[in-house]
């Protein structure tokens, strides 16, 4: 049988050293939102023998590649297909009240970039496609030729930081008229044409920004992790830690001010002493966002957007996520949604 293929975990050393303190006792518990091809969980795994790793995916192909990958660990993972949105009920259906690890590693990967039938290259011909749940109701090629200029407009520009996207989005609405848009060179041709020719021959394939945007909303992956975030903080339990990995300023935003909003304490301002209930339940462990250094950037061109931010709880919330998880490995039955694999 072939391995599946792999997927270099960005900043590794980094993630693996912030969760170490969180991860060593027998019976902890780390959620693995983003498994990918479980670059990330199976590094944490063989630091700590004790750990349990739950893995969510929203790419089936990402969950059976894992079990494939994590055969030797079969008996510490619980390998779930289901966006990360969905963790509380995740953690619930597996009988784990809180967890002492949860990581985040957004958006796509090698894999997922290089296979040409998922659509999420502009660099090779492929159907329009690009959900990372190939359940999802939505494809690319739906909001190409379905939209309109305006809202795709905002959408190049917002998700994509693209200058030029009324125009993009304009030429987008000419062509469909004449024959729909199915595909991707078809799409990055159109977008080529329709930016200026001077910046056509600068700052790598026209097509990328377009695609990143078309991703995002695709995918839903700033309202799942808008949802997210603060569904994992709360899962959390005393001296547990999160780490998230983003590639795209919008992504950071949301983790930073979700972080933020757990770190500050929110006692008026002009009392002496801090309020019980407005004491921060997280204390941040990077100060700003950190980024791969020069030798991992010089390894892995595709870590060159990472920033990584992280947080340790400090106080029990007050429902849950007081200290360990209630249920060590055991399994409960999933609730309807996500599907346990
Ligand atoms: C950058 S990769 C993770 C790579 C992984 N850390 C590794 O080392 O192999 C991101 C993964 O997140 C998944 N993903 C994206 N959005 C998701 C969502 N809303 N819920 C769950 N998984 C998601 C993608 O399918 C992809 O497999």
């Amino acid at each position: 049988m072939n391995m599946p293929a792999a997927h270099v975990p960005v900043m590794a050393d980094r993630v693996r050293a912030i969760l170490a303190p969180a991860l060593g006792a027998p019976g902890a518990v780390l959620v693995d939102a983003t498994l990918g091809r479980a670059g990330h969980a199976r590094a944490l795994l063989g630091d700590h023998p004790g750990l349990t790793v739950v893995g969510i995916d929203a790419d089936e192909a990402a969950i059976t590649e894992s079990r494939q990958l994590l055969v030797a660990e079969q008996d510490r993972v619980h390998l779930v297909h289901s966006t990360y949105d969905q963790i509380t009920v995740i953690l619930a259906g597996l009988g784990f009240d809180s967890v002492q690890g949860v990581l985040f590693d957004l958006g796509v990967s090698s894999p997922q970039l290089d296979d040409p039938g998922r659509g999420f290259s502009y660099a090779q011909d492929a159907p329009l496609d690009m959900r990372m749940d190939q359940s999802g109701p939505l494809t690319a090629a739906d909001v190409v030729n379905t939209y309109p200029a305006d809202r795709l407009a905002r959408i190049l520009r917002d998700y994509g930081e693209e200058r030029f996207a009324r125009r993009i989005a304009d030429a987008i609405v000419g062509e469909r008229s004449r024959e729909p848009i199915i595909s991707t060179l078809r799409l990055a041709d159109i977008v080529k044409s329709a930016i200026p020719a001077a910046t056509r021959r600068t700052g790598g394939n026209p097509a990328k920004r377009t695609f990143q945007a078309l991703r995002i909303e695709v995918n839903d992956e700033l309202g799942a992790l808008r949802r997210a975030v603060p569904a994992a903080l709360d899962a959390v339990a005393v001296g547990g830690r999160i780490v998230v990995l983003s590639y795209h300023s919008l992504e950071d935003r949301i983790v930073k001010r979700a972080l933020s909003e757990r770190t500050t304490d929110t006692t008026p301002p002009g009392l002496p002493v801090s309020l019980p209930g407005s004491r921060p339940q997280f204390r941040l462990l990077t100060s700003g966002a950190q980024r791969p250094d020069d030798a991992e950037l010089a390894a892995n061109p595709r870590a060159a957007s990472a920033r990584l931010r992280a947080a340790e709880r400090v106080l029990a919330s007050a429902q849950g996520a007081t200290g360990s998880n209630r249920a060590t490995g055991s399994k409960g039955a999933i609730p309807p949604g996500p599907a346990a694999a």
